[in-house]
């Protein structure tokens, strides 16, 4: 049978390389095997501080952006179009504990140190697996910081399951062998991030070819002159050999540069012409807004169409049917 694939973004900011090489190529490339269902997650943007018309904006930029990286074989469209997200959301959090929300990592560190945390910030694993368990999905692509939250929905899924009756799809993660945490180019030991990294260090896919070089010819490399692949002691050449990698579909150990100056430029190069395409592809899709909204209001009717069966079989095993 045909597997069955969903994974989401969210708009917090403009999407980056991470996500790219993290989770939307190997999205992409999974496309050729699998029935997938890609979605904008601006519900989850709300979690944090945020602006609401800066949050319109950046969610139609990045679901433009999915679909101009190559998922346009694929259902794509924003979370908050399709209720059952949030419904189904509500029952999960009423099978999920307190404790186990507590201990996600990305809760811990998002929430350390602020005054003001929404609920919602807590909650979140519980929308993540909802958005999941909705498609009954075999397969869900992410980088290596979503692991957390993808070992919470099997559990969830399996507590609902056992406890109400064979209801959900146990998913699993699956993870690129080759940049499943890209690192921030002015602090190699931190991820890449659309929030949390630095702006010199974060490249974003709308980034002109100018910064995109500017970044990686000011990326911090290690102490000594050796080329070599150790995350451990050189975290900078490192994640640059990765991107190398990782953009030009070469193996890491094929690359064999005397200095660090030689391996920016490649890596400056390989990662340009990784964005151009896609670059490219999102001017003529952002030139024509109204196919742009028929697309995504498609995507999200077919959402609707396709989550009807699994939101009445949950609610008839939860007992609210
Ligand atoms: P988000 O929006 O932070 O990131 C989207 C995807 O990109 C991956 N990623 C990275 N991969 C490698 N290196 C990096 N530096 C890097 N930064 C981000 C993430 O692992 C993710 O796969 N909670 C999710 C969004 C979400 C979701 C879902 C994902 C909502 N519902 C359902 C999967 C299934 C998030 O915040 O990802």
């Amino acid at each position: 049978m045909t597997k069955r694939a969903f994974s989401a973004f969210k708009p917090t900011g403009h999407l980056t390389l991470g996500n790219l090489l993290g989770a939307i190529m190997p999205a992409v490339r999974l496309q050729d095997e699998a029935d997938c269902v890609y979605a904008v997650a601006d519900l989850h943007a709300l979690t944090v501080r945020h602006d609401p018309d800066r949050l319109r904006a950046r969610t139609l930029e990045a679901a433009t952006l999915l679909l101009a990286c190559g998922l346009d074989r694929s259902l794509v469209y924003i979370q908050s179009r399709v209720p059952a997200h949030t419904e189904l959301a509500y029952l999960l959090e009423s099978t999920a504990y307190f404790g186990e929300m507590r201990r996600m990592i990305q809760f811990k560190e998002k929430s350390a140190g602020q005054e003001e945390v929404r609920l919602s910030l807590l909650t979140y694993p519980a929308l993540m697996a909802a958005d999941i368990l909705l498609h009954r999905v075999d397969l869900v692509p992410v980088g290596e910081d979503q692991r957390q939250h993808v070992e919470l929905t099997r559990d969830l899924a399996l507590r609902f399951n056992r406890l109400y009756g064979q209801t959900f799809t146990v998913p699993e993660a699956v993870h690129p062998r080759l940049a499943a945490r890209v690192m921030d180019l002015t602090m190699p030991t931190a991820k890449m991030g659309k929030s949390d990294g630095s702006v010199a260090g974060t490249i974003y896919l709308l980034d002109p070819p100018a910064d995109v070089r500017h970044k990686i010819m000011r990326a911090v490399t290690d102490s000594g002159t050796e080329v070599r692949h150790d995350p451990r002691d050189k975290p900078g050449v490192s994640n640059l050999l990765t991107l190398l990698a990782a953009c030009s579909g070469r193996p890491i150990d094929s690359f064999a540069h005397q200095t660090y100056g030689a391996l920016k430029r490649e890596t400056a190069d390989a990662v340009v012409e990784t964005l151009r395409p896609v670059q490219e592809r999102y001017a003529e899709l952002s030139a024509d807004p109204a196919e742009l909204a028929r697309t995504l209001a498609a995507g999200a009717a077919g959402a609707v169409e396709r989550t009807a069966d699994l939101m009445v079989a949950a609610r008839r095993a939860i007992g609210v049917l």
